[in-house]
């Protein structure tokens, strides 16, 4: 299918018109079957579009009670001494799901799940990573990587992220039946969830991350860690590969930091370098994507019609 690449005027007419395609798509889903399964991303980008959602489902446009959600991606090492405490930590993705969407719904969905990274020890981690180096390997040309424990993992510890933090979630999506509708946003470097630039694509599941410092350092600008040192090093998340095979797709970019890596997501060829653009392969295989942009995100994108009609692109300018 054809990438449909939507520019509008401002955050809260993106937020409007992506709550208006993913309620069309959940009321189609619901007509086929009984649950729908939503994909779900943090950031600031999707919060006007959960604001709206709530609104909707609330006035009984779809019903929430059958929607069960999946988020894309949770720190590990958010600050506090057990689980409980690093899920209840306001950074936490939890946290910021119940704040942003889930607390809005009259009726709750029936289920949401969240990558398990908060029942990860970070120091625990990170010192049977070095007790064990031959359990595993980093893969990925940039700063960001995909730590990958090997099937012959002797460390318990680590055989346990592998088989219940990364293989449990992911099983925990497949039993749901895959994912109906993901909403995804953009990291300044064009990562998806934490999926970094230079992580390679191939068997990109759920992954576990070590953050790349931009990422680190965009955390640290954004006001939600005081330092650098504060920031979580880690984290655990849906991989391109993973995210790419939901039945559709919908990337939100606002603001000047989306500008480049939108632009090169559409304009350039798909590369690791800027993981969203993962998302052109699965349009050419069949995949329904969508990008809603505002018009300082897209400011390139109206100026290079021909260039993206070429690549089998669509455009639709809204700025009125
Ligand atoms: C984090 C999240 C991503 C999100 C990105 C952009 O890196 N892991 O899933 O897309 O932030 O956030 P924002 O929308 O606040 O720019």
């Amino acid at each position: 299918m054809p990438v449909r690449v939507i520019v509008t005027k401002d955050f809260d007419h993106m937020s409007a018109v992506a709550a208006d395609i993913v309620t069309k798509i959940l009321v189609q889903v619901h007509r086929a079957k009984r649950e729908a399964v939503l994909g779900l991303a943090t950031g600031s980008s999707p919060t006007g579009l959960y604001r709206l959602l709530a609104k909707a489902a609330n006035a009984g446009e779809f019903d929430s009670a059958r929607v069960a959600s999946f988020n894309l991606d949770e720190y590990i090492g958010l600050p506090g001494d057990n689980a409980q405490q690093r899920v209840l930590h306001p950074e936490s993705y939890s946290y910021f799901m119940i704040q942003e969407f889930f607390s809005l719904l009259a009726k709750k969905f029936r289920e949401t799940r969240v990558p398990y990274g908060t029942l990860i020890e970070q120091e625990k981690f990170a010192s049977e990573l070095e007790q064990h180096p031959g359990d595993w390997t980093a893969e990925g040309r940039g700063p960001g990587k995909s730590i990958v424990i090997k099937t012959s993992a002797r460390s318990e510890y680590l055989a346990w992220i592998r088989r219940e933090i990364q293989q449990g979630y992911e099983q925990k999506i497949a039993s749901a039946g895959g994912i109906d509708l993901q909403v995804i946003g953009v990291g300044g470097n064009g990562h998806v969830g934490f999926h970094e630039a230079g992580i390679p694509f191939e068997g990109s599941r759920v992954l576990l991350v070590q953050l790349d410092h931009d990422t680190i350092r965009n955390a640290v600008a954004d006001g939600h860690f005081k330092t650098e040192g504060d920031s979580p090093r880690f984290a655990v998340s849906m991989g391109a590969e993973l995210v790419y095979e939901a039945r559709n797709v919908v990337l939100l970019a606002s603001g000047a930091r989306k500008r480049v890596p939108v632009s090169r997501s559409l304009l350039e060829g798909v590369s690791t370098d800027v993981p969203i653009s993962y998302g052109r392969q699965y349009a050419k295989k069949g995949g329904n994507l969508v990008y809603v942009v505002d018009a300082v995100a897209g400011a390139d994108l109206p100026g290079s019609r021909e260039k993206l009609a070429a690549k089998g692109i669509e455009l639709e300018d809204l700025r009125g």
